[in-house]
């Protein structure tokens, strides 16, 4: 029998990557734990949970190598909810611009929410005694990438004054559940209000460095490059590191392309400010940006969480288009057009969401 997971796949042939539904369910503000997207740049590894260890090194005190049961048994256990978005995600809406050629398609639905729980890293980092020279923490994964004729572990760093800001965690589980493999088993990063990648799976070792992380996904990829070098095409490798996701707002429904009546409408989506910060404001047009009315939180926004809102706009018949936009609590807003935060490998589109409708 086929695998009704697999085969509602939108594009998961490679088996990595699932893109499985319009993510997430408008009032479902944690995602269940088989709709949470996937995102893997190799085969899941498989880890044998009792030989695992963490190693902790670089400019630390004490370097040290952590079983799982050590982490359980020194450490207290933290709980985060938190949200977690690719930052691919929107991609696909770029592709009217032209091709971005070995990059996903993907749309809005590289965003869920968790519910994780683990331990904190910040009290690993106090455990091993970080140096005064430190600057930033990478992360290196167990799972073996392979890039430019090499194969190595997914990695990536975050800034020393995030990784001791309290709410990065070394998560175990998800939604009260161990970790599935696919999202990280046994222990994976979860860094909330930063791009995804930052979140490294398949935990393996904590380096603490001077400067960022030399590893691929930091150096050559999650950059945002906004000129194409006509010698190499997709090389990002002289653009900016990514670290925070931008302000965001989604529309869920109604969805592209649907047909509805004339009249008033109930609008649906999701917000986010930058780094996961809460939102001064949510409006959404019906007219394609002329007018906007002022949309109603009605869950979550806490620190890191996504905002589920609700507007009511009246809709004349013809072909329409609907239009979101948030500013957030630090007084960041989103670009109105896709030219305006188009890149290289298509990261972070934090335009507009506009959703084309007929309506009758
Ligand atoms: N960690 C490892 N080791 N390998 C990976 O390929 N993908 C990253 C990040 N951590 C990745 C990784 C990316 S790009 C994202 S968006 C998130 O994991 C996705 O996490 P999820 O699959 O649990 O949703």
């Amino acid at each position: 029998m086929a695998d009704s997971l697999s085969s509602r796949r939108s594009y998961g042939s490679d088996g990595l990557n699932k893109g499985v539904w319009p993510n997430p369910v408008p009032g479902q503000l944690i995602t269940a734990s088989d709709r949470f997207f996937t995102r893997s740049h190799a085969p899941v590894p498989v880890i044998d949970p009792d030989t695992w260890g963490l190693e902790v090194d670089g400019l630390v005190e004490r370097p040290g190598r952590f079983s799982l049961t050590q982490l359980g048994r020194d450490f207290s256990e933290h709980r985060v909810v938190a949200t977690l978005g690719c930052a691919g995600m929107r991609r696909a809406e770029f592709l009217d611009m032209g091709p971005l050629p070995g990059e996903l398609p993907w749309g809005p639905d590289a965003a869920s929410t968790g519910r994780w729980s683990g331990v904190g890293l910040r009290d690993v980092l106090e455990a091993v005694g970080v140096s005064s020279r430190a600057g930033h923490v990478e992360f290196i994964g167990l799972d073996q990438v392979l890039r430019l004729e090499s194969t190595f572990g997914f990695g990536g760093s975050i800034d020393l004054k995030k990784a001791l800001a309290g709410d990065v965690l070394l998560a175990t589980h998800l939604n009260d559940e161990p970790l599935s493999p696919e999202h990280g088993f046994p222990v994976r990063v979860v860094v909330p209000g930063w791009i995804g990648a930052r979140s490294v799976k398949w935990l393996g070792r904590i380096v603490v460095r001077p400067d960022p992380s030399e590893n691929y996904f930091q150096t050559k990829a999650y950059r945002i490059e906004r000129t194409i070098n006509p010698e190499a095409p997709t090389d990002v490798s002289g653009g900016v590191p990514l670290a925070e996701l931008p302000v965001n707002a989604v529309i869920l429904d109604p969805k592209p392309g649907q047909s509805i009546q004339a009249g008033p409408v109930v609008v649906l989506g999701w917000a986010i400010g930058q780094g996961g910060s809460g939102l001064a404001a949510i409006e959404v047009s019906g007219d394609g940006g002329a007018r906007w009315v002022g949309a109603r939180p009605t869950a979550g926004g806490e620190a890191g969480v996504w905002t589920f809102w609700e507007a009511r706009v009246t809709l004349a018949g013809g072909p329409r288009e609907l239009v979101v936009r948030a500013t957030d609590v630090g007084g960041r807003s989103q670009p109105a057009t896709l030219q305006e935060c188009w890149n290289v490998k298509g990261y972070c589109n934090n335009a507009w969401h506009r959703v084309r409708l007929t309506v009758k």
